[in-house]
């Protein structure tokens, strides 16, 4: 693009800032909109539509958003919170797109439902990275690459880690009933992590899972749920919750009806995202594995928006590095936790 051009787009992005950022309620999130003048013509504008902020994991997802993509590195984030709602992602998505923003990073909430938005931003000739979960569409070129976990090989650890956990403990004659809090609905984490668990448990006759329930990742809502379980079974034997803030809630939850959790308790509890209070429980032994989630997805990000601003071709899909932790190893890791 030449400079005139620039210009023109940087007026008009400061111009709709002045417009919806004044008078709409806070449309916008982020810290470096009020310092935005046109002489910073020669930044990358970059639009992030974030889920929400509805676990300690997405706020260091976020974090590690907001740390790259600063002025000082080259970039004017335009940062939104759809507050777990499709419709505000998309919401925010198309005002990227008329804005004509360099890039459009996000996170969406369910894998369904984007081939429209997706589409607006391909005949706009705007370059779509995906973060952390995933979308299912027909046409993959309408997005440019997807940078996150390995889902699946997250649940399949958890169920292995247990396998190994029930044989440790002389349980595999027994017969186990297994609870499990599910995330978001139709997430592509809660959809990895529920068929990686899946396919593992299918291998062991003595495993029953009696519930799988939505949990909507949140530590409230898992609370809520782990009540009325406790109160409906008895003979809980594992909890497994796809992220930390559920077992938080979870466990709570397991205190006042003064049940414990732990190897040497009365439920074994399994997490994911081992961010460091969850880690904490671990050294504990409250919570028995946590598989990791890494939210440090930022520098990943920036670095494919380099290669891109290179003219390089970046990989259709890029895994973030990932470990499991129990009592065994998590010393080694708990203090240089960040999140
Ligand atoms: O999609 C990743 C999941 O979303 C994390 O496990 C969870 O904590 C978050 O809210």
């Amino acid at each position: 693009m030449d400079r005139k051009k620039k210009i023109i787009k940087r007026c008009a992005i400061l111009l709709l800032i002045l417009v919806f950022g004044s008078g709409c309620g806070k449309q916008f999130d982020t810290e470096t909109e009020d310092d935005y003048t046109p002489t910073d013509e020669n930044l990358i504008v970059v639009g992030v539509s974030q889920v929400g902020s509805e676990s300690v994991w997405r706020t260091a997802n976020s974090n590690s958003i907001q740390q790259v993509f600063t002025k000082e590195n080259g970039y004017f984030l335009i940062f939104d919170n759809a507050r777990q709602k499709q419709e505000n992602q998309i919401k925010a998505i198309r005002s990227f797109i008329s804005q004509q923003v360099d890039y459009i990073v996000f996170s969406p909430i369910t894998e369904f439902g984007w081939e429209t938005v997706l589409q607006e931003a391909k005949d706009a000739g705007i370059p779509v990275i995906l973060m952390d979960r995933q979308v299912k569409v027909s046409d993959e070129s309408l997005y440019t690459t997807w940078v996150g976990s390995d889902f699946e090989k997250e649940g399949e650890l958890a169920a292995q880690y247990l396998a190994e956990l029930v044989e440790k403990n002389g349980r595999t004659k027994e017969e186990l009933s297994i609870v499990v809090l599910r995330g978001t609905d139709g997430s592509t984490s809660e959809i990895g992590r529920s068929e990686g668990f899946h396919k593992v448990a299918a291998e062991h006759e003595n495993w029953h899972i009696v519930e799988e329930i939505d949990g909507e990742y949140t530590t409230t809502k898992a609370k809520e749920i782990m009540k009325r379980v406790l109160w409906q079974y008895q003979d809980i034997d594992v909890l497994v919750s796809q992220n930390d803030d559920m077992t938080f809630g979870a466990l709570e939850a397991m205190a006042d009806a003064d049940i414990t959790p732990g190897e040497e308790g009365d439920i074994l509890v399994i997490s994911f995202d081992a961010v460091k209070s969850a880690l904490e429980l671990v050294e504990e032994g409250a919570i028995s594995v946590d598989v990791e989630c890494n939210p440090e997805q930022g520098v990943y990000i920036e670095e494919i928006i380099a290669a891109l601003q290179a003219g390089e071709k970046v990989e259709k899909a890029y895994y973030v590095p990932e470990k499991v932790f129990t009592k065994d190893n998590v010393g080694r890791y708990l203090e240089s936790r960040t999140y």
